[in-house]
């Protein structure tokens, strides 16, 4: 890698140091070599990619992996980083032993929400001194247009009320982390209607929720993003709530597009990724009095979830960093706002 990133070239957290936190999701590699680097300089909060999702953290009743995720919290505390948690009431990568008795038969109510209060307990309990924000609830929205929940085993099991119970459960435990709601895709207009209506409810009935997480999994074609991106903020902030951007990305590829000739972005798409970086980021800084953190789903294009979604071992080019660590010209409109 080049070493440009540690002589003059500016800190993207420093950049928004009067704005909002700027993370980045990770696994445990990502914490040493050209990936630490980066992190340190341009970071200022981490997420668990992955180690800290029930399955992976909590794999068995009584067994919980908390390896990677204390090293993600040693490495936050000695540089100087917060983290955001995620995440604890979702339909995938959970282990299903929560939603089983002792015979392997779908456990009782009660029985959940105590196993759902012992986690929440002992997580929160080991990550307070670095975590400012949990993902308490992800993905509960149903995306068939006509319904309003998805069918999930927790909302099966702990009723309808299921979202407002989690809610309660975090907060009786942690009442200083910001405690949010996440998905993907609330900003286009169903999606945002039905999650507003939802949220509304929510806090009508006194449910602790302080803020919505747009998951921000965009790409450089979407031409209504802007648009959308505004009045998602705009609605949820009328409800009083903050919002944090919890998994950016902005693929080279449109969801349809399922082409795999290339091996490197071609120059259009570049400049179309710029011109949306430069574009949603002078959003969220318009918005700073709502906008809590912006966190992206990676670090650099050497290593992202999009090189397997929505097509296996499609290379993408989604972050602000190039597969060697050089600030793209992305980066370069994130940072020189002035
Ligand atoms: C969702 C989840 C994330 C992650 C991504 C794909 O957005 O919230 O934890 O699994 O899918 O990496």
């Amino acid at each position: 890698m080049s070493t440009e990133y540690k002589s003059g070239i500016i800190s993207l957290a420093e950049a928004y140091k009067d704005y909002f936190k700027i993370g980045a999701a990770v696994t445990v590699n990502d914490l040493q070599g050209e990936h630490g680097e980066l992190l340190k300089k341009h970071f200022n909060s981490i997420t668990a990619e992955n180690a800290m999702k029930f399955g992976e953290i909590h794999p068995e009743e009584a067994r919980y992996d908390f390896e990677k995720p204390d090293k993600m919290k040693e490495f936050a505390l000695s540089n100087n980083m917060k983290m955001r948690g995620h995440t604890f009431v979702w339909h995938n990568q959970t282990s299903d032993w929560i939603f089983a008795d002792k015979n392997g038969k779908e456990a009782p109510r009660e029985l959940v929400l105590e196993r759902l209060r012992q986690h929440v307990k002992v997580v929160c309990d080991r990550y307070k001194d670095v975590i400012y924000a949990w993902d308490v609830v992800n993905e509960a929205i149903e995306d068939k247009s006509g319904e309003q929940y998805r069918d999930t085993k927790w909302r099966r099991i702990l009723g309808e009320d299921y979202i407002k119970t989690a809610f309660e459960v975090v907060k009786e435990i942690d009442n200083k982390s910001e405690l949010i709601y996440n998905d993907y895709n609330n900003e286009l207009p169903d999606k945002l209607e039905k999650s507003y209506d939802m949220l509304k409810g929510l806090l009508e009935k006194g449910t602790p929720i302080d803020g919505v997480g747009l998951q921000g999994h965009w790409n450089i074609r979407d031409k209504n993003l802007m648009e959308n991106l505004r009045r998602a903020i705009e609605s949820y902030g009328s409800l009083g709530l903050k919002l944090q951007v919890t998994e950016l990305d902005v693929s080279m590829f449109e969801f349809e597009d399922r082409r795999t000739d290339l091996n490197e972005p071609t120059s259009e798409m570049l400049y179309l990724q710029e011109q949306t970086y430069e574009n949603i980021f002078s959003i969220f800084r318009e918005y700073k009095e709502l906008v809590t953190s912006v966190t992206f789903w990676g670090i650099s294009d050497k290593y992202t979830w999009k090189d397997n979604f929505p097509v296996f071992g499609r290379k993408d080019w989604p972050m602000l960093f190039d597969i060697n660590g050089k600030p793209k010209g992305s980066f370069e409109k994130v940072v020189n706002y002035k």
